[in-house]
């Protein structure tokens, strides 16, 4: 999508959200390791972020790092981390300059203490910016996201601050990483999964899978799929009439 046609009036997702998949496939068909192909798909992070807020994207959330990515071998998750805190150190700069805010999403106690610190910095440096929200999911489970808004509203009750009768899902939303809804889930190299991704915020996601794995994912890539998102109709629900008689 291209920002002439955004000018005419094509509908962009207010929510993007991806799954950047298929690096390590991407390596083993070069022969090389799979962090090799980590290392590539840091470079199609930086490409997709700037294009998705020159565009105008209001929140862009990518899965980083899942809650069950910590069963691969110890040397590829180190190698991770260690992308990772390299990345946030060496892009913060720059996203600031962007006007861009940066959330990392999922639990982040579990890092080392010196990642930790790079996350706080990153997101205090860049907590009142405005172009667009970038979330990094990492460390970061669906189920476990819903499960965290569980245990803050029960605290909320247990303090007297709320009462059961006040749970109702706009509740449960507002206590989740990201309350915005996904418009649009992108998955990369092929799988027809979710792999505990946003599991709430997808309810109503449109969803487009490429076989395009993360490393080279291009700004033609995710053109198709916005310009894909421009041609859904929506229902939530109702007909597609009724959808029509709305606009
Ligand atoms: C996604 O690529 C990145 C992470 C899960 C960290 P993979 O590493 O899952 O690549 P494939 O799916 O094995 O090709
Ligand atoms: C999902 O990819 C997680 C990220 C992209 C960070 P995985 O490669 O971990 O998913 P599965 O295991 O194939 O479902
Ligand atoms: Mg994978």
């Amino acid at each position: 999508m291209t920002v002439q046609n955004i000018q005419k009036g094509e509908v962009l997702p207010r929510h993007l959200a991806i799954i950047m998949d298929g690096n390590g496939r991407w390596a083993q068909q070069r022969g090389e390791i799979r962090v090799k192909g980590h290392k590539e798909g840091a470079n199609a992070v930086y490409r997709i972020v700037k294009h998705s807020a020159l565009i105008g994207i209001n929140t862009l959330t990518l899965f980083a790092f899942s809650s069950e990515n910590w069963k691969r071998p110890i040397t590829e998750v180190n190698a991770l981390m260690e992308l990772f805190a390299f990345s946030l150190k060496k892009e913060a700069k720059e996203l600031h300059q962007n006007n861009i805010k940066v959330r990392i999403i999922g639990d982040k106690s579990k890092f080392s203490k010196s990642l930790q610190k790079s996350i706080s910095y990153i997101e205090e440096l860049t907590s009142n910016n405005s172009a667009m929200t970038l979330n990094i999911a990492a460390n970061y489970g669906g189920r476990a996201d819903i499960t965290k808004a569980f245990i803050d509203i029960a605290k909320e009750i247990e303090s007297g601050n709320l009462s059961s009768l006040d749970i109702d899902e706009a509740l449960i939303q507002k206590n989740l990483y990201e309350p915005l809804d996904v418009d649009l889930l992108i998955r990369t190299g092929g799988e027809k999964r979710i792999s505990n991704f946003l599991l709430w915020q997808v309810a109503y996601a449109e969803i487009f899978v490429t076989d395009t794995l993360w490393p080279d994912f291009d700004i033609k890539d995710i053109d198709e799929a916005l310009d894909f998102f421009s041609k859904r109709e929506r229902r939530f629900g109702m007909t597609s009439s009724q959808i029509k008689e709305q606009k």
